[in-house]
């Protein structure tokens, strides 16, 4: 396939921009040499069409998790358009459909006020609602998975919208099957949320718990509300506002190992933050991990170590993608060479 857009018909009236800056939370500048929008559901159709003769067909959300180069070809789409659908009330769950332009956050707020709580330990994470599967978006104790009934999706190769249920999507921490070769033929078009009528506060998270209860006291008063604020405010302190300080929020997942190695590195580092996981593996912080090797506030060129938070790479100018690169590998080796553990990337690298 060639990246030529000579021939290419005007569907719908619709053409492609050229040239179009590519938003996203580090900053990074970037051209998108042929741009659809996508403000309508009529509008998934142009991406097959388009698709036959660009690739590849790069699907941009609020750019929160990418690494991008200065200029990107193939075919980059990007997701505009809005809507929130009630469809009702069914075995004890409220069901939403909300299309994937959508940005988040203002979905979690929305959700609140409406009387559908749930999503509030997930406020504040910046990007849209059809990158939230993608990365199985987490916070505070809670995963978005836990809420999706099913996420429609246009298939590219295909022409057609299907819907995968909850189980096809392949959940896990910080991945699904959209991160696979055969989820990359797919758009995410919609997210069909279920969210409890009887509402339970989640407070297994030691540092939310004590905000929480600092200012409500008893557990059983604690609301949906005071929860959501506690997050913003916890988020507020701890992480960078991409508005200001760009970033794109955890560079690195924390890495999951056998019990046998976190207890000899338990034997050695008696500081060492881990959680058990159910299958009897231990998640270890690895901001804790990189903190330890001295890249807390530490800068290399343009890239910055977050001071109030070493998973979390700040541009502190004009960073390019092999800034951001060049800097995770001296922190990925860092952490293997002390430590033993390899880091592996959160970001999606386009560059
Ligand atoms: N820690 C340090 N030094 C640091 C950072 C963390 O010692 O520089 C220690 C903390 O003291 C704490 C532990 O590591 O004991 C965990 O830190 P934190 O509570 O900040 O959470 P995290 O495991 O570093 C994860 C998610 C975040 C999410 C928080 C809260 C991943 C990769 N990151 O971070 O997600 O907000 O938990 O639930 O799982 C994101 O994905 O962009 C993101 C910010």
């Amino acid at each position: 396939m060639s990246n030529s857009t000579e021939n290419l018909p005007q569907i719908h009236n619709k053409p492609l921009r050229h040239s179009v800056s590519i938003p996203n939370t580090f900053a990074l500048k970037s051209l998108a040499c042929n741009a659809l929008l996508i403000e309508e559901r009529a509008d998934f159709a142009l991406i097959s069409e388009y698709a036959q003769q660009l690739s590849p067909v790069y699907i941009v959300g609020g750019g929160s998790n990418l690494i991008l180069p200065n200029q990107l070809g193939g075919l980059v789409v990007l997701m505009r358009q809005q809507d929130v659908h009630y469809l009702g009330e069914q075995a004890a769950h409220h069901y939403i459909d909300v299309v994937a332009g959508e940005v988040w956050h203002d979905w979690v707020l929305y959700a609140e006020q409406q009387g559908w709580p749930g999503l509030e330990n997930l406020a504040l994470i910046p990007g849209t609602v059809g990158a939230a599967p993608v990365q199985n978006i987490g916070a505070y104790g809670l995963e978005v998975a836990q809420f999706i009934d099913s996420v429609e999706i246009w298939d590219i190769e295909q022409a057609v919208f299907r819907r995968l249920t909850r189980d096809e999507c392949q959940f896990s921490y910080r991945d699904s099957v959209f991160k696979t070769p055969q989820g990359q033929q797919w758009v995410i078009a919609s997210v069909r949320f279920a969210l409890p009528v009887d509402w339970q506060p989640c407070l297994n998270y030691p540092e939310l718990r004590r905000e929480v209860l600092s200012s409500q006291g008893e557990e059983t008063q604690v609301r949906s509300k005071d929860i959501l604020q506690a997050v913003i405010d916890i988020r507020r302190r701890k992480l960078p506002d991409p508005s200001q300080i760009p970033n794109a929020g955890s560079f690195f997942k924390n890495p999951i190992v056998s019990a046998a190695q976190y207890e000899s590195l338990l034997s050695s580092n008696p500081q060492l933050v881990a959680y058990e996981q159910p299958s009897g593996e231990y998640k270890l912080a690895a901001g804790w991990l990189i903190d330890q090797c001295g890249w807390k506030g530490r800068a290399l060129g343009t890239v910055r170590v977050h001071q109030n938070q070493a998973l979390v790479l700040t541009n502190t100018g004009h960073a390019s993608a092999s800034d951001v690169v060049a800097i995770a590998q001296k922190i990925r080796a860092d952490v293997q060479a002390r430590f033993g553990v390899t880091l592996e990337q959160e970001p999606v690298n386009w560059a």
